[in-house]
């Protein structure tokens, strides 16, 4: 498979979003990465509904969407409704992950699971052939702009070999401090998707940035 990059709208100007997906859609990005984090499971409030709502009118490709919320399951379906293509949850907020997985899928979206940097991969042993994608947090998840952490190599190895054996389907993402001194060896490692947020939006040429860390691969 080619390797994807989905950049993060949490690093964009907010004043001028429009203008920011629209970017996005000219650009070689594949997916468009939304953060929504409700400051009990990470210690930050992004956006929520409304926000990708306007989001979804203006973007041509498809809205990679990352809970970092309590108890996500009680809004699938709102998210579903507001144009999410792609939900992930984290484990370490879900109780129920199998029938959250399950629900995710019935309505229609791809099911992800993300892991903090000290979740370890082995508990993804016995639900990796329903899940489409693992999202490993290489930052503490919560704010953008935040130091890669390195041990997210050794993840990388764990899960493609879990996938391997398990004949799954899940792509692997990984997402936060990544930037051109990492992509190509975090592809080389078995990522299929990169997010990035402020190494494209702190760029004077995001669309660049973009292009830059994808061919990295
Ligand atoms: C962090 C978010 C990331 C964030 C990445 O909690 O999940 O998606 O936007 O930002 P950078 O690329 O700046 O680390
Ligand atoms: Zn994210």
């Amino acid at each position: 498979m080619n390797k994807l990059i989905a950049p993060s709208i949490l690093s964009a100007d907010f004043s001028k979003l429009a203008r920011e997906v629209e970017m996005i859609n000219s650009s070689e990005a594949d997916w468009i990465h939304l953060d929504v984090m409700d400051g009990v499971f990470v210690p930050n409030i992004s956006f929520g509904f409304p926000v990708i709502e306007k989001i979804k009118e203006y973007a041509t490709k498809p809205l990679d969407v990352h809970l970092m919320i309590v108890d996500p399951n009680r809004y699938f379906e709102k998210f579903k409704a507001v144009g999410a293509d792609i939900l992930t949850i984290h484990y370490e907020a879900e109780t129920h992950l199998h029938r959250s997985v399950s629900a995710i899928k019935n309505l229609g979206m791809k099911a992800g699971v993300a892991l903090n940097p000290h979740t370890p991969i082995a508990l993804l042993e016995d639900i990796i052939s329903d899940i489409d994608l693992v999202l490993i947090m290489s930052v503490n998840p919560g704010f953008g702009g935040q130091k890669f952490i390195e041990n997210t190599f050794n993840k990388i190895l764990k899960l493609k070999k879990m996938i391997t054996k398990n004949e799954s389907q899940a792509l692997i993402e990984v997402d936060g401090g990544v930037n051109l001194s990492n992509s190509a060896k975090l592809y080389k490692t078995g990522v299929d998707i990169l997010v990035a947020g402020n190494s494209v939006f702190s760029s004077v040429n995001p669309k660049q940035a973009i292009k830059e860390i994808k061919s990295a691969q």
